[in-house]
């Protein structure tokens, strides 16, 4: 079954849900991802220069296309850069090296928008815009071409309600991130976040004899946010893909939102001095 897309404004179509590739090693177990994605219909591919899979998504699409598996046409990637940071380390480490650029985003989008003019890119878009940036960027005078997306933590926990309505109200769609909140792979303050094990979700998993992770991942597309899980064990993939034979009620969905803690499972406080922080309380991304 072909995976439903949303329209762009760039008006290229993007598959509702794509594999994405933080995390996973740029070795055997990303091309074995892709692979496997490939084979369970995903056609969409999320990576960036410092997650340090572009070489082997792309080496590994590209095979693919050589065998016939799929065409270019078919396929859409997403990725991200130029940030500078050290390639190879723990995610911590490469957030604690991360020096945030004090550039005016207004210019790197100038430049982003000399990529599509090249015909390097055929769409742009930004992630961890707040409301009062991406309000502000799309209406900058002389804005040649709009962000079709942006890229930004939604979960249960972090329902960031606000921040999507923008999104919506603005043609730019919402990407999520951390969907799963990695996995109840995340401990803060506040002790673990054991999304995928909240007695809601897991409820609502039983009723639909689904997953408490199809549940999120329904949840968003639902709303109309598109999803981009990560995943590298094959039986996990195709899970994530098997969303479109199911429906949750208004009330389940409702339920789903009201589960919000406005908890992130990425802690972005050591960019807090940073100008363009994104994270006030009143816009929090
Ligand atoms: P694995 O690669 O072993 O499947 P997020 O996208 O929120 O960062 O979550 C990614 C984490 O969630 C990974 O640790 C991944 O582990 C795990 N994961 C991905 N899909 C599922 C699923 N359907 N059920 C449970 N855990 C999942």
């Amino acid at each position: 079954m072909a995976v439903p897309t949303v329209k762009l404004s760039s008006g290229y179509d993007m598959p509702m849900v794509g594999l994405g590739t933080f995390d996973l090693k740029p070795d055997s177990t990303a091309a074995a991802a892709v692979s496997a994605s490939l084979q369970a219909g995903y056609r969409h591919f999320d990576t960036a220069w410092i997650y340090n899979t572009e070489a082997t998504v792309g080496n590994t699409l590209n095979q693919k296309i050589r065998d016939g598996d799929v065409t270019r046409e078919e396929l859409f990637v997403t990725t991200k850069g130029d940030v500078r940071g050290s390639i190879g380390q723990p995610v911590a480490e490469i957030m604690k090296q991360l020096k945030p650029s004090d550039r005016d985003y207004v210019d790197t989008w100038r430049d982003m928008e000399k990529l599509v003019d090249e015909g390097l890119v055929r769409s742009i878009g930004v992630s961890n815009f707040n409301v009062q940036q991406l309000s502000r960027l799309l209406n900058t005078p002389g804005l040649r071409y709009r962000p079709v997306c942006n890229q930004i933590e939604i979960h249960p926990y972090h329902t960031n309600g606000e921040l999507v309505e923008c999104c919506h109200r603005t043609g730019v769609v919402p990407v999520s991130f951390s969907t799963l909140g990695r996995g109840g792979n995340y401990s803060d303050s506040r002790g673990t976040m054991t999304l995928l094990q909240d007695p809601v979700l897991t409820s609502l998993a039983t009723k639909y004899d689904k997953t408490a992770a199809q549940v999120i991942l329904r949840w968003c597309i639902q709303m109309n946010v598109a999803v981009i899980p990560k995943s590298s064990n094959p039986d996990r993939i195709r899970q994530n893909m098997q969303l479109f034979d199911f429906q949750l009620s208004g009330p389940d969905m409702a339920a789903i939102s009201a589960l919000n803690q406005n908890r992130r499972v990425w802690d972005i406080s050591l960019w807090k001095d940073f100008p363009n922080f994104p994270d006030s309380p009143s816009t929090s991304i």
